[in-house]
């Protein structure tokens, strides 16, 4: 486990976690890099650690090019465990001469590690002399936690990012130009769609910080997934788009079902919207996983919940979905909701309800069906299909 070079005083010094398949309820099926770099000027220095299983890899890797007992500076970019986790650790077998962080990174890492070291506070505009180039800092307040932090590496021109333009994949090739773009776009999609998407304002105002201060880093180095060498604009670019939210003619109707019921009304809605034209994700939640429904909605303009009821309530798999989309913001939707009951509907008209107080414009009252749908009732479907479709039509023009 060697150090990989990525500038002539940089080393990427992190970790691959292959096997992580679970990253706080985001199925991460690539997998993930918990990325830490060492610069070898003057003053050695470690910008950020890895998630505490890792830091024997972690330390095997700086081994290789340094005695880690000669790194003076660490930084912390941010808080969350991934990277703050083997902190502690590195603190005790380095002794640094300098531990630093944002003010709310003190406040977190205090919170979360107990730390029995001094972190000293760094700022947006403060700099650090790190002997023979130059640290310098921009927070990012909530890109994605109160704590986030930027460095950048002046006379190298690298922009150390931490979560901020990461994803989820777990690579043996570290750069961008070495990776599959058809893969890597689907998992910054992802990453974006379940990490930073609540935050999405604050990109916009953040990319255009950052052109105010006119960086424009040769290289973008994130915390997860690989580094971006030859094209680093691609990536910010992404993000640009992302944040804007703009709704296309593409439906996401997800629903679950128990005697297949309400998935002949989803079925029935789809080719109503398919018929005017929509593209259509359907997405069971019997197949599917919430983290990959968020993904589909970053780029559609409309979202159609069905759930069965059961024992007088929203079917689980639905609530559970329901919960993660709510927290996640998605913005730009119209929507409604539909699916079969037998004895009380209620339910699935607080669907509705729990669409609206997700900012989502409903475009019609729920469409309910007494156990198995008939034929009008699936006309009834199909016609709903057909009204989002018109409505979507409308707003996308
Ligand atoms: Fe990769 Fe917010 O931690």
């Amino acid at each position: 486990m060697k150090a990989v070079q990525i500038s002539p005083k940089v080393y990427w010094v992190g970790a691959i976690d292959w096997n992580l398949r679970d990253f706080h309820g985001y199925a991460t099926d690539r997998g993930t890099t918990y990325n830490a770099y060492l610069i070898l000027g003057e003053k050695p220095t470690l910008i950020d650690t890895v998630k505490k299983a890792f830091y024997p890899e972690m330390l095997t890797r700086i081994q290789s090019v340094i005695d880690p007992q000669k790194i003076e500076i660490i930084i912390s970019n941010h808080a969350e465990m991934d990277h703050s986790g083997a902190l502690c650790q590195a603190v005790a077998d380095m002794n640094p001469k300098e531990v630093y962080a944002s003010a709310m990174g003190v406040k977190n890492l205090t919170a979360q590690l107990h730390p029995a070291f001094e972190i000293k506070t760094v700022k947006t505009g403060d700099k650090i002399d790190i002997g023979g180039d130059t640290l310098s800092f921009v927070e990012a307040r909530m890109l994605h936690w109160p704590d986030s932090m930027l460095a950048y590496l002046e006379k190298e021109d690298i922009l150390f990012t931490n979560d901020v333009f990461g994803m989820h994949l777990a690579t043996s090739k570290l750069f961008d130009d070495e990776n599959d773009e058809q893969i890597w776009i689907q998992e910054a999609k992802k990453y974006y769609a379940n990490i930073v998407l609540p935050y999405s304002d604050i990109v916009t105002r953040f990319l255009g910080q950052v052109q105010q201060m006119g960086l424009s880093p040769k290289v973008i180095a994130p915390d997860h997934g690989f580094i971006w060498r030859k094209d680093p604009s691609k990536i910010v670019g992404l993000y640009a788009q992302f944040a804007a939210q703009k709704p296309t003619n593409k439906a996401v109707l997800v629903y679950d079902t128990m005697w297949g019921s309400t998935e002949k009304m989803a079925f029935a809605i789809a080719d109503g919207l398919r018929q005017g034209g929509t593209t259509v994700q359907l997405m069971s939640m019997h197949t599917c996983h919430r983290s990959d429904v968020v993904t589909q909605l970053l780029d559609a303009g409309a979202i159609l919940v069905g759930t069965p009821v059961l024992n007088s309530n929203i079917f689980p798999a639905m609530a559970d979905v329901l919960c993660y989309l709510k927290g996640l913001k998605k913005k730009n939707l119209i929507g409604a909701a539909f699916g079969s009951y037998g004895w009380n509907g209620a339910p699935i008209d607080s669907v509705t309800k729990i669409l609206e107080e997700m900012g989502i414009e409903i475009v019609s009252p729920s469409v309910k069906s007494l156990f198995v749908p008939d034929q009008p009732k699936l006309q009834e479907c199909e016609d709903l299909g057909k009204l989002v479709n018109q409505k979507l039509t409308e707003k996308v023009k």
